[in-house]
């Protein structure tokens, strides 16, 4: 196997046996599919089974009925004939993102039956029939030619099923589950409406998706910034990743374009109306518009209120409230012009609970501040297109809390943290794409608490 930055790689050869096509097809099918759960009812060569398992998550699991190739942790054999162990499986409520199934073998159609009327092939799931009648066999006439093709016309006569003969002499018939809420005919005694058919024809995961989006995030060199860049990239956005630190921008904007993300770095202190206003225009410039803002870049000093010095104030509210402002106004403009847009800002718990035993005056304050600005901005803009709301982490195991002053206080927090454990940036992914898709549409002015619990208590 190849490999590429230490990854590895899969690339076709020349190769023709049967079995090395056979692994070929099936390798690029779990790469584009991405399966958790696979069922094989059918023999498969022992490269195949060794890739199949190789890409499965540790999570994942292959169940098989036939006998296992090797001692491998992610295989289940499961006992029984084919039939017992589908009516088992069925019953368990057990779904599959793969399942392969022999064409030639006794009673096949009545496993593809017992799989599809338990719901066994989840949605978008596929299903690999092995031996499937190819046009040169359906004039056969021996048995397993005739079988075959009986495989193959009920599959193809199953309307749940998108389905593909691979045109070559391989012998492998690929379906793929699909939703009958989306078919054109007219289902006898359903409700045809949105919820059945989707919002705008599309499931709730689909709506959550951001291709073709653009997005730039403020402090996106590091902590929960460069989560952020992650998240929205992976949803399907193009990401300008702006920080001060424009090294730490273009390392991020570069682990986005390992994983095939549009990205960008750009420097800029968000504190200066300048630097803003041109980020914003070189954004526009190269990619035509700014669907998603995310302005997260904030900063945190800590001193007794008596102590606090106006320089650390106004630092402060420069970066977190006035510089937030400043993107807020820049990107809405913009967004204001196309009538839509997202902004999503970080705020913080600190918005609501003034944490303690540090002391943090003027980032409290500044922090509240940004939640009244999203509140005001989300109702004045959203009549026009544009919803503005704001999350609010709890404490994140982020650099900006490794200070030798914060790091002793630690347990403290663990204490007050129902969750019994401080946030990790991945805990506020899901948010971010979820505020900066179109499911979020009709929310606006919202402050998106996720502290596991702290200001609860
Ligand atoms: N870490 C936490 O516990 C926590 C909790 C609640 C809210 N927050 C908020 O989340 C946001 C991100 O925090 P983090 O923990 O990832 O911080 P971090 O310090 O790890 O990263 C902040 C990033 O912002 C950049 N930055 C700072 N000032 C900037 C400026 N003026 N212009 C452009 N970029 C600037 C920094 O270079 C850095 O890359 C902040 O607004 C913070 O207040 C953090």
């Amino acid at each position: 196997m190849e490999t590429f930055q230490g990854v590895k790689l899969w690339k076709a050869d020349c190769e023709s046996t049967m079995e090395h096509k056979e692994k070929q097809v099936y390798t690029m099918l779990v790469q584009l599919t991405r399966p958790r759960k696979i069922l094989q009812l059918c023999s498969l060569s022992t490269e195949s089974i060794g890739m199949l398992c190789d890409y499965l998550p540790d999570d994942g699991c292959l169940v098989t009925s036939d006998i296992c190739p090797a001692k491998e942790k992610k295989i289940q054999k499961r006992k029984g004939t084919k039939e017992e162990i589908l009516k088992e499986l069925a019953a368990l409520g057990e779904q599959y993102d793969m399942v392969f199934i022999d064409a030639t073998e006794e009673n096949p159609i009545n496993y593809y039956n017992l799989i599809m009327s338990g719901n066994m092939l989840r949605m978008n799931g596929v299903i690999c029939v092995q031996n499937a009648s190819t046009s040169s066999q359906e004039g056969i006439d021996d048995e397993t030619g005739f079988m075959s093709k009986e495989m193959t016309d009920v599959i193809k006569a199953d309307a749940r099923v998108e389905q593909v003969k691979l045109p070559s002499n391989c012998g492998i018939f690929i379906g793929r589950r699909i939703s009958l809420s989306q078919t054109s005919h007219p289902l006898k005694g359903i409700v045809e409406d949105d919820v059945f058919r989707g919002f705008g024809g599309h499931g709730i995961l689909d709506r959550l998706r951001l291709d073709g989006k653009v997005a730039y995030v403020t402090g996106g060199g590091q902590g929960i910034g460069r989560a952020f860049g992650h998240a929205l990239g992976e949803a399907g956005a193009k990401v300008a990743i702006v920080d001060m630190d424009l090294e730490k921008a273009e390392a991020v904007a570069h682990e986005l374009h390992l994983k095939g993300i549009n990205s960008v770095a750009m420097a800029a202190d968000i504190s200066k109306e300048e630097d803003v206003k041109r980020v914003v225009d070189a954004i526009v410039a190269n990619w035509g518009r700014i669907d998603i803002a995310c302005n997260n870049a904030g900063i945190n000093m800590n001193s007794a209120s008596e102590d606090t010095t106006l320089e650390e104030w106004d630092k402060t509210f420069n970066v977190n409230l006035r510089g937030l402002f400043i993107c807020c106004q820049a990107a809405g403009r913009v967004m204001l012009s196309q009538g839509y847009g997202k902004i999503i800002n970080t705020a913080s718990m600190a918005s609501l609970i003034v944490p303690h035993p540090q002391k943090q005056l003027a980032y409290n304050t500044s922090k509240a501040g940004v939640v009244k600005l999203t509140q005001t901005l989300g109702t004045e803009w959203i009549d026009r297109g544009v919803r503005v709301n704001c999350i609010s982490p709890g404490i994140v195991d982020t650099p900006l809390i490794h200070s030798e002053a914060l790091k002793p206080l630690v347990k403290r927090w663990l204490a007050d943290i129902p969750a019994g454990r401080l946030a990790q940036v991945t805990d506020l992914q899901a948010a971010v794409v979820y505020l900066a898709s179109e499911a979020s549409d009709y929310m606006t002015g919202h402050n998106l608490v996720i502290d596991g619990g702290q200001s609860l208590w």
